[in-house]
């Protein structure tokens, strides 16, 4: 079966349950700091998540574009890889475990024909320091569904990795772990979500591909065992429990499902190789490899992966408006190409063969993703011209580093940082470079250095999110309404051509930058803090509406300039009892319900920011 004709059907399965199919977001966030990309299905869909109501209703399905930069380096084996398509299934508030558990189970064995021997699952095993229990439901259900299917399923208790490394298997078939494996959330176990964040227990499907364990990984074998044997298809997140700012947990005002399954990974397990660079998509691109370069797949795979693999992504984000450049996503783009270049050198691609990717790649997505399509000449073309650069910048760096002269000094770590830093060259290319010529590479230096830059770019990029949010607690929440109704008071008292330029919200403070050529004056600056804090009085509620994006223009919300929108946005007003609105805003939420809530507000600093940019501080007290 082709990923293409998966896709289909698992759309056309929960479409038959009452779910409306809902459309990739781009890769690139809106209104969500808290990544680069999106990494899962889940993730535009957090404010539905937390209860605002969704347009298409609260059941939805569809296959979204995922990409992992953490992932970079461990692409190469035979199912790692960086963009992926995660199918993702939702119920906002209305079905659970009952309904999901036998949805997913008979959409494995029935609609695509998988062995139910060939299925072991994982379920959450409690948490006892935030008084969550173990998924007893969950058990009962799969113990059914196996059941049914002839199968007598034992449950097994493991709790962490290493208990599964030393116990094994057990003849379980489901088995139980902590937050470590079965609790899912944005930032990952309890004890790293921020407030306000949700998360909850998870159930895990495994496909055993029934290959021998390699003790090198651990004494035994479990489903979570790295060795390949056990390959993770999917995943059910039963989504009832927010963070609260006190660091307890409670539940959701609703309960819900967040399934999501990588659909490489489901078409390998449909086709029985647990190499998933074999399905279709990613065939099409190694196929035109083997043409251009005249050699096999086999004879240097994991050149073939990465270059495979880095195409599709770079190719997935120019088509999402992400160009290469040094900075933040586009550097990604310009890693992931770099990587790409050095790799089909490995497999002897030819130099400026990079950009033929392309066509083979688009063919075998044209159907389910046409922006692609649209895009070919701008992807073509960016891929063309970073292989270009990338091999300027090679020979350049070479003959102007010590690299020409190299010596064992060339590859300190600061100075293979400074490789890294000045010429872009990644990390795995500067180890490459040194061992070709026979020096050690000092991997924990670099990684150092690494570590120290990374420190300093990660405050510059907090500071340069639009309409960031560093959290979404009561306080944040409460300040982000706030920044509305301070834009929409600037722009009263300053005039139209105020508009926002970016902004930060902590839950201690605003930071809005917006246009003004000069110095607010002090008794302007008063009258806006004025203004603002009337319109908290006049109690006037947050209100929420999606429409398409050219309605939305028409009626004058404010945009942020460089942010990019979908066609269909999301505008909040905050509308007195008539229904007229002191501000409206593209954005994404979470609002408070109504501007009472916010107490008093405070100015506290104006200052210049950039060229025609002004910055304030602002504050909210409790009354
Ligand atoms: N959001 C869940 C995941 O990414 C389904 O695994």
């Amino acid at each position: 079966m082709t990923s293409n004709e998966i896709r289909e059907k698992y759309l056309h399965f929960f479409k038959e349950r009452g779910h409306a199919v809902i459309p990739s977001a781009s890769l690139v966030p809106e209104n969500d700091p808290t990544t680069l990309f999106v990494g899962s299905g889940m993730q535009p869909l957090i404010p539905y998540l937390l209860g605002q109501p969704h347009a298409m209703g609260s059941r939805l399905v569809n296959s979204q574009k995922s990409f992992r930069a953490d992932d970079i380096e461990e692409v190469g084996d035979n199912r790692h890889t960086t963009f992926f398509e995660m199918l993702g299934n939702w119920s906002l508030g209305e079905y659970f475990k009952e309904e999901q558990l036998p949805w997913v189970f008979s959409f494995l064995t029935g609609e695509l024909g998988l062995d139910p021997h060939k299925l072991y699952m994982t379920v959450f095993s409690g948490d006892s320091e935030n008084n969550i229990p173990k998924d007893e439901e969950s058990i009962a259900l799969l113990k059914r569904l196996f059941k049914e299917k002839g199968i007598e399923a034992n449950d097994v208790d493991l709790e962490t990795e290493e208990k599964g490394y030393e116990l094994g298997m057990q003849e379980g078939r489901i088995f139980a772990y902590g937050v470590k494996k079965n609790w899912w959330s944005r930032s990952g176990v309890p004890s790293n979500m921020p407030p306000g964040e949700p998360g909850g227990p998870d159930s895990e499907i495994f496909y055993d591909f029934g290959t021998l364990h390699d003790e090198s990984f651990g004494k035994n074998c479990h489903p979570n065992c790295d060795c390949g044997r056990f390959m993770e298809i999917g995943n059910s997140v039963f989504m009832e429990y927010r963070k609260t700012e006190s660091g307890s947990f409670e539940k959701l005002t609703q309960r819900n499902v967040d399934f999501g399954a990588g659909l490489e990974r489901i078409t390998a397990a449909v086709n029985k190789d647990a190499d998933v660079f074999k399905i279709d998509t990613l065939s099409a691109v190694i196929r035109k490899i083997e043409e251009l370069s005249a050699k096999k797949y086999g004879d240097s795979i994991t050149s073939f992966r990465i270059v495979a693999d880095h195409i599709r992504g770079a190719a997935f984000m120019i088509g999402d408006g992400v160009i290469p450049s040094n900075t933040e996503r586009g550097y990604i783009v310009r890693r992931l190409l770099r990587r790409a270049v050095r790799h089909a050198d490995v497999i002897g691609l030819g130099q400026g063969n990079l950009a033929l990717l392309v066509d083979p790649l688009i063919n075998a997505y044209e159907g389910a993703y046409p922006e692609l399509v649209e895009q070919r000449e701008k992807i073509v073309q960016n891929i063309q011209e970073e292989e270009q650069k990338f091999r300027t910048t090679l020979e350049v760096g070479l003959k102007t580093t010590s690299l020409v002269h190299l010596s064992q000094a060339s590859f300190t770590a600061k100075n293979s940082f400074l490789l890294f830093q000045s010429l872009g060259i990644p990390k795995d290319i500067i180890r490459d470079l040194a061992k070709e010529r026979g020096f050690s590479f000092d991997e924990e230096g670099f990684d150092q250095e690494f570590k120290k830059h990374q420190e300093v770019s990660r405050t510059a990029i907090a500071g340069r999110f639009k309409g960031g949010l560093a959290d979404a607690s009561y306080e944040t929440t409460k300040l982000h309404t706030a920044n509305h109704l301070v834009l929409a008071a600037l722009r009263c008292v300053l005039g139209e051509h105020v508009h926002q330029r970016g902004s930060n919200i902590t839950a201690e403070r605003i930071r809005l930058d917006f246009s003004h050529p000069q110095k607010v004056a002090p008794e302007q600056l008063q009258e806006v803090e004025n203004l603002v804090n009337q319109k908290i009085e006049e109690s006037l509620d947050m209100m929420r509406e999606e429409m398409p994006k050219k309605d939305a223009m028409k009626l004058g919300a404010e945009m942020e300039f460089g942010v990019k929108y979908g066609d269909v946005v999301s505008v909040y007003s905050a509308k007195n009892k008539k229904g007229e609105a002191f501000s409206k805003e593209f954005c994404g939420g979470p609002h408070v319900k109504n501007t009472l809530e916010l107490g008093n507000f405070k100015i506290i600093k104006e200052e210049a920011n950039s060229a025609g940019v002004r910055r304030i501080r602002a504050v909210l007290k409790a009354e």
